[in-house]
């Protein structure tokens, strides 16, 4: 059910109320499912989330036809109507985001660093021939999805977030090889758990040289779905294995550190902060927050191609991404000739990876100053 479709001159539209007013007093839902969805709430326990899909009360959407984007749609429902000959289906036009919003220990909810996914999305259109959002209509949506299912943002001490999917697909017909006409962009939203439900912690993962997750001149700086299929089934085989991700090499070489599952791989030594550069890793916004805090506790940051045995020196290493922040890298083996570097004896991650994690975990729940202006407050 479309739920409502809101004009251009809605800026000042009180919307918060005015969806508060829907979910209680609705008069376009039956009291029966009003009803439901104060179960489906009193029901959640928030510590408990795990990172999966959780239905909420509504997504929002604009599309793009005749080279102009729509006017904001709010509905209620999970469903796209679509086109069998939809490009997103056949050729893969179709783009993603992640970001995150935490509600502080004030009750304000807080979106961390949306401008950045905005422009990220942007350079994946230009990279698979998408028509680009503007940043502005980008944000509203953001910002309409989280306020509109308000009331699935975790509270503060169960240390769970509200998980924030933008979408974008080419959603016209076209049977050649050729970008779609028209798009569709949707925002979705999902709580989802704590990342280190017992403590912040350290895990093993594994080099395989069988498989790329992009090539160096291809998709890898995109955040298209194209390089997720590619890096399933060594996804697979790296969690029967025990470990947590794949970390790829450079395609053409195999001689660099590249990407790390679906996060950036950082290593720690003197002082410094080092993190691959590469024309095949995504931009990941944690990385960059990262470099800059960093950078503020007095570090080096480097940003450099790292050969792969320099792995051996160094003191910590970790992968970052907006689903767990850090996620501390207890050893890497090198399973093709037997190698295993080890960052965490007893392991617990190393200080920096935990300082680092605490300072932008505190940014993000508004426990520490937003010195470089990362947050929007709802
Ligand atoms: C391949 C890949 N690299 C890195 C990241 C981390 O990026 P971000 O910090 O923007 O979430 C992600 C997650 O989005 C990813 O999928």
């Amino acid at each position: 059910m479309v739920v409502s479709n809101f004009g251009k001159n809605t800026e000042f539209f009180p919307f918060n109320q005015f969806f508060s007013f829907l979910i209680v007093k609705s008069r376009f839902y039956p009291v029966n499912l009003q009803l439901e969805f104060l179960k489906i709430m009193e029901n959640i326990n928030w510590s408990n989330l795990t990172f999966g899909y959780l239905k909420t009360d509504f997504n929002v959407r604009m599309y793009y036809r005749d080279g102009k984007w729509s006017d904001l749609e709010v509905t209620d429902s999970e469903y796209i109507p679509l086109h069998i000959a939809a490009t997103c289906l056949h050729y893969g036009q179709e783009a993603f985001e992640g970001l995150k919003a935490f509600k502080g220990k004030d009750g304000k909810i807080r979106i961390f660093r949306m401008h950045e996914n905005a422009l990220r999305l942007q350079s994946s259109s230009r990279g698979i021939l998408m028509a680009e959002l503007p940043v502005d209509l980008f944000e509203k949506a953001v910002v309409e999805a989280v306020k509109c299912n308000e009331r699935f943002v975790p509270p503060y001490e169960s240390g769970a977030s509200l998980y924030i999917r933008p979408l974008l697909i080419g959603s016209s017909a076209q049977v050649g090889v050729k970008p779609s006409k028209e798009y569709t962009f949707i925002v979705f939203v999902t709580p989802v758990g704590p990342y280190f439900k017992e403590g912040f912690k350290t895990t093993p993962v594994s080099i395989f040289r069988d498989y790329d997750r992009a090539a160096p001149l291809g998709t890898g700086t995109i955040k298209v779905g194209g390089n997720y299929a590619a890096s399933l089934v060594p996804g697979e085989i790296a969690y029967s294995k025990g470990y947590s991700a794949v970390l790829y090499l450079d395609a053409k070489e195999k001689k660099y550190i590249d990407e790390c599952g679906p996060a950036n791989f950082f290593g720690i030594k003197n002082n410094a902060y080092i993190t691959p550069a590469s024309t095949s890793i995504l931009p990941s916004i944690t990385n960059k927050s990262l470099m800059q805090l960093a950078e503020d506790l007095g570090m080096k940051v480097e940003r450099r191609q790292i050969p792969l045995e320099e792995l051996a020196t160094f003191e910590e290493a970790g992968m970052c991404g907006t689903a767990a922040v850090i996620s501390p890298i207890q050893r890497v083996d090198d399973t093709d000739n037997g190698t295993s570097y080890v960052f965490s004896k007893n392991g617990k991650p190393g200080a920096v990876c935990e300082k680092l994690y605490n300072t932008l975990r505190a940014i993000q729940y508004g426990d520490a100053e937003d010195r470089h202006g990362w947050v929007t407050v709802l």
